[in-house]
């Protein structure tokens, strides 16, 4: 028996990450889409923007030789760097800032995940810029930060503006401890772990055992954190909490590379509200190829105010999923930072959009008419996964219907926002196929065309792209043209239907 954080679970979390890298995004085996999507990334962009204002408010004159570092930990797969990166890029000028006054820094304890990013192409050209570098970084373990584009190395007090550390779906899998409040009193919860299976199959397989041994308020080193159980066990009625050791661990490792604050931006399953805490049950272990733990941003919280430091939470605290903006203490007053995360989380929050989306993991299909659906895809930016995985029914709503004028110039503008955004990453995800279907119902052949072979490049020549090139060729009256990409398609798949009644048609 031992207690959580000491236990094999988050070494072997980190081999199940190290082993798997990118391929933990394909087919789901990892969820995404709540924690890296457009809304999001603007919401980050415009809480750094706004910190950056206060900064140059409370430094009249000071420059931008050095940036400001954005650090994100636990990056995974980079869909949401790429995000974050581009919106600033939107966002920037705005403010008359130069872009350069930021440097992004993607890490991961992943090398299959950083080797991903180098070769990835839609960061090419940011790494050409020095906007972007990347590092292995093992947020429970490292102390320093080696840049492998740069090859600069960032330590303890290395730079000399405030910090931003992004983290979104890290915590959960950083170490945490576990504690039970029964009868005012507090215990600390040990765990025993029987698993004999190999990484890919350690967790499915584990079986957990814990005992409850009874514990004094300081049980830590670090005085705050034990304000922090003081404060649980007196006043919470019987519940089973966590406390994020790992994440805080990584929060003063990152921390120290600045002789200013740190501005955290941690997006993640969590409590927020202490109604929510389990009662005294054993601590909550979701398994799903690894696994995760609800952070405790109620803890977090905690924490940050018992070191001088700020919190600004969602107001929709009963929501599974948190974002919230964590600041160490600094020196200057923040408003528009304050003002930059209420803005984007005072209503709506990401799993609401998801709820508008999805129903049970399925697609949401059901609009009463073309306009709630362009209304929803609006509201989540154009989302290039939500735009992929709701193409079929706004295909379906345009082909029943007669387009206004303004509805077609919203989907021509929305499409382009979407391939704006393009970050390839999911292998059965064809968006250039996607909006070229979306082209091709709104009679936009040019720029169908134009996708079907984009589609072709970036998955593949298979029968339904090289079909569509087919009868876009066809509509664009190409006929030779048509029938050669007719007869291509057959030499694909030579039972497709659709391309030999195509080429009867044309002979
Ligand atoms: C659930 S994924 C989240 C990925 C991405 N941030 C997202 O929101 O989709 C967790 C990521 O954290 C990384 N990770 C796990 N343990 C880590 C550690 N100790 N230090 C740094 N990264 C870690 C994993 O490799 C993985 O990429």
């Amino acid at each position: 028996m031992t207690a959580l954080s000491k236990s094999d679970l988050w070494q072997k979390m980190q081999e199940y990450y190290h082993n798997i890298g990118p391929e933990a995004w394909q087919n789901e085996v990892v969820p995404l889409q709540i924690s890296s999507n457009k809304n999001l990334a603007f919401a980050y962009a415009n809480v750094i923007i706004a910190q950056i204002l206060d900064w140059q408010i409370a430094n009249p004159g000071k420059d931008f030789k050095e940036p400001f570092y954005i650090i994100e930990v636990g990056t995974g797969h980079g869909k949401f760097s790429y995000y974050v990166l581009k919106c600033l890029h939107e966002l920037l000028p705005n403010f008359d800032l130069p872009i350069s006054c930021v440097k992004f820094i993607m890490t991961d304890i992943a090398q299959k995940n950083v080797e991903s990013w180098q070769r990835h192409p839609a960061f090419q050209e940011f790494f050409k810029n020095g906007l972007l570098d990347v590092a292995l970084f093992n947020a429970m373990a490292d102390i320093e930060i080696k840049l492998l584009i740069s090859e600069i190395t960032i330590r303890q007090n290395a730079l000399s503006k405030p910090v931003f550390m992004l983290c979104n779906y890290l915590f959960d899998s950083l170490s945490h401890d576990a504690f039970q409040v029964r009868d005012k009193k507090l215990y600390e919860v040990q765990i025993k772990i029987n698993s004999d299976a190999d990484w890919e199959e350690y967790f499915a397989k584990a079986k957990f055992d814990f005992t409850y041994n009874p514990v004094s308020t300081s049980y830590y080193s670090d005085t705050a954190l034990n304000q922090v159980l003081a404060n649980y066990e007196q006043t919470l009625p019987n519940s089973t909490f966590t406390i994020p050791v790992g994440g805080i661990e990584c929060i003063n490792t990152v921390k120290k590379f600045t002789g200013q604050h740190l501005v955290l931006l941690l997006a993640d399953k969590g409590h927020a509200n202490i109604d929510l805490f389990d009662d005294v049950s054993e601590p909550d272990i979701s398994v799903h190829g690894s696994i995760s733990l609800m952070v405790n941003f109620d803890a977090l919280r905690h924490y940050f105010s018992l070191t001088s430091g700020t919190a600004h939470m969602m107001s929709n605290t009963a929501a599974e999923f948190q974002v919230a903006c964590y600041i160490t203490k600094g020196n200057y007053d923040m408003q528009h930072t304050k003002h930059a995360f209420y803005q984007s989380f005072v209503g709506a929050c990401p799993q609401d959009l998801i709820s508008l989306c999805y129903i049970d993991d399925e697609i949401n299909c059901d609009f009463k008419n073309i306009d709630q659906l362009l209304g929803l895809l609006n509201l989540v930016l154009w989302d290039p996964n939500i735009v992929y995985d709701m193409h079929d029914t706004l295909i379906e709503l345009i082909e029943n219907g007669e387009l206004t004028v303004e509805q077609d110039l919203i989907i021509i503008r929305g499409a382009q926002l979407a391939w704006e955004y393009y970050f390839k990453l999911e292998k059965n995800q064809d968006l250039p196929f996607a909006l070229g279907s979306i082209y091709y119902a709104i009679d936009e052949f040019e720029l169908a065309l134009e996708f079907f072979e984009l589609s072709v490049q970036e998955y593949g020549p298979n029968s339904e792209n090289l079909y569509n090139i087919a009868i876009t060729h066809q509509a664009l009256d190409n006929l030779v043209a048509a029938k050669n990409f007719a007869k291509r398609t057959l030499e694909v798949d030579a039972k497709y239907m659709p391309a030999k009644e195509l080429l009867a048609e044309l002979a």
